[in-house]
């Protein structure tokens, strides 16, 4: 049964709901059942006041910005790519940190005649390259960005990068930087302003679990 009276956090499954249920374990604030098994993509918390959904990372921005959701905990890279219209971001909460990197193989040049970048971040990916007044032919594509340069898809790729593990393993090395990337808590405007008696402590108590002061 929907209550509207909770507040709405939403979540996705993996590295982010793994690293943001730790920040809300303190605040008294547990799922009722194993997100990671459940079924159920609208989870009860222990505090009666407060649910979690679950959705797609990318989708994320989405529920927050329309009020699908109060709160929501979204990647930067996500937020970048998507231009994070409609949505406060008050808050860096220091987990799931990687690298947005221009990847390839280990010997190529970037400079140079035009080359193809392979990516699932084309507005990322675009103004990257344009910055540098450099033209670039974008191959848009859902994962698995690595697997690109192997089968002469594209000559680059832009992905995320953490151990560079995955990029070792495909022979491939990262190249250029283009931003360090953490989750950031997101709020939805209107939320913020209606239920900011409710929400603000909330936001106070992941500030300081997250080590930015009161
Ligand atoms: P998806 O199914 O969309 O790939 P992930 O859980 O892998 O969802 O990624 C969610 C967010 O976690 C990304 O938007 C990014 O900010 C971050 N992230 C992705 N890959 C890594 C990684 N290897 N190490 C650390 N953080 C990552
Ligand atoms: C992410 C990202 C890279 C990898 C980088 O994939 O898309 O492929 O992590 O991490 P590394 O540098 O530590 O190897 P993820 O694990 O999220 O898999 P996915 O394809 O399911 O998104
Ligand atoms: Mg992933």
């Amino acid at each position: 049964m929907s209550r509207p009276e909770q507040i709405t956090l939403a979540l996705s499954k993996g590295r982010i709901l793994e690293q943001t249920l730790p920040l809300l374990k303190p605040l008294g604030i547990e799922p009722l059942e194993d997100p990671s098994s459940s079924r159920n993509l609208v989870l009860p918390t222990s505090d009666e006041r407060v649910r979690l959904i679950i959705v797609r990372a990318t989708d994320v921005p989405t529920y927050v910005a329309h009020g699908g959701a109060d709160l929501g905990v979204a990647g930067k890279d996500v937020l970048m790519e998507q231009g994070g219209h409609g949505l406060y971001e008050p808050l860096d909460l220091g987990i799931a940190r990687c690298r947005l990197m221009v990847a390839g193989p280990a010997d190529a040049r970037l400079d140079g005649q035009r080359v193809s970048v392979a990516t699932k971040f084309v507005n990322i990916t675009r103004r990257h390259f344009a910055a540098q007044g450099r033209q670039v032919d974008l191959i848009k594509l859902y994962g698995s960005m690595e697997l690109a340069p192997l089968v002469g898809l594209a000559d680059f790729i832009v992905d995320l990068v953490d151990t560079g593990n995955t990029l070792r393993a495909n022979g491939l090395a990262p190249l250029e930087h283009i931003a360090d990337i953490s989750s950031r808590l997101v709020v939805n405007k209107a939320s913020m302003k209606l239920r900011h008696d409710e929400l603000q402590p909330m936001l106070d108590r992941i500030a300081a679990a997250v080590g930015h002061g009161g």
